[in-house]
């Protein structure tokens, strides 16, 4: 049974660690294949609520494995696309948060962003560094970073391959929290199950219309939530939640 990464459930919450030191966690195929279907595994479990990923102190991921790419051809790349098999992980419905500390860099940085927020230490560094290799991002880096943080920065981190620190990557919109190295994983364990005690169908939703952000005109988007927003009337939760709140108590959400 391989280790390269280990998962536990903590209550309803699906914790997933990247285990490979000696590369910085960096990730080949077999780390691929195993985060993609744990990650499917957890997203199928209708007990799991929300997914954390960390990595160590060090490196939540220094990228995509240099060593095992460098002799790769075109024909191996383009033929197998195994590139592709990230949409199934960036389908996830599950909330994902990445908890960031030290290095989250080329495919790093890619997979915190394929999560639907990124917590991250006083010792976080991200960037897209793929320049300096010869190439460019290939998991999302392009496309995902330059709608976090815009064309300029995209464009500084991605042709000069600088990283930014902690606080400029959360003054640019990438990252959501920043967290003292000593709590993050346990701050981001509470956030993770404050989302998966709310009623899992606003939850699946609420991510689901933010996502239609970046996928459709305003209009189209705000006619999405509105929809949304209605079916979530025919829920026995939305009862629940709002009768709880005027009656000055916890709501019991029983995700139906
Ligand atoms: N792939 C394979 N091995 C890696 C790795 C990677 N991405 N990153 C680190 N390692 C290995 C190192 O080769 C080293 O192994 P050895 O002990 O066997 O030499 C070990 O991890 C420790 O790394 P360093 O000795 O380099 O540690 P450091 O503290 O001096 O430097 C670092 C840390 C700045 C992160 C440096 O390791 C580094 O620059 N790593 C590569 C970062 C990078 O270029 N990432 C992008 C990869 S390409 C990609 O991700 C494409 C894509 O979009 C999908």
């Amino acid at each position: 049974m391989s280790d390269v990464i280990l998962s536990e459930v903590r209550d309803n919450v699906a914790l997933i660690t990247f285990n490979r030191p000696e590369a910085l966690n960096a990730i080949n195929l077999e780390v691929m294949d195993a985060l993609i279907s744990t990650v499917a595994k957890y997203d199928a479990d209708k007990n799991i609520g929300c997914i954390v990923l960390a990595g160590s102190e060090k490196a939540f991921v220094a990228g995509a494995d240099i060593k095992e790419m460098v002799d790769k051809s075109y024909m191996e790349m383009f033929l197998v696309d195994k590139q592709s098999d990230w949409e199934k992980f960036a389908a996830t419905r599950t909330p994902m948060i990445a908890a960031v500390s030290g290095y989250a860099l080329g495919g790093g940085c890619e997979i915190a962003m394929m999560c639907d927020m990124i917590f991250a230490s006083d010792t976080a560094k991200f960037g897209q560094p793929e320049i300096k290799l010869g190439v460019i991002p290939g998991w999302g880096g392009t496309q995902r970073l330059t709608r976090a943080v815009g064309k300029a920065k995209a464009m500084d981190m991605i042709l000069t391959g600088r990283m930014m620190d902690v606080d400029e990557a959360e003054r640019a919109g990438l990252v959501a929290r920043i967290i003292p190295a000593d709590k993050l994983l346990e701050e981001t364990m509470k956030a993770a199950s404050k989302i998966a005690n709310y009623s899992t169908p606003s939850v699946l939703l609420g991510k689901e219309t933010v996502n239609r952000a970046f996928e459709s005109s305003l209009a189209e988007g705000i006619k999405f939530e509105r929809r949304v927003f209605y079916s979530l009337f025919a829920t026995n939760d939305q009862k629940e939640g709002m009768e709880a709140f005027a009656a000055k108590r916890k709501a019991q959400f029983k995700n139906r």
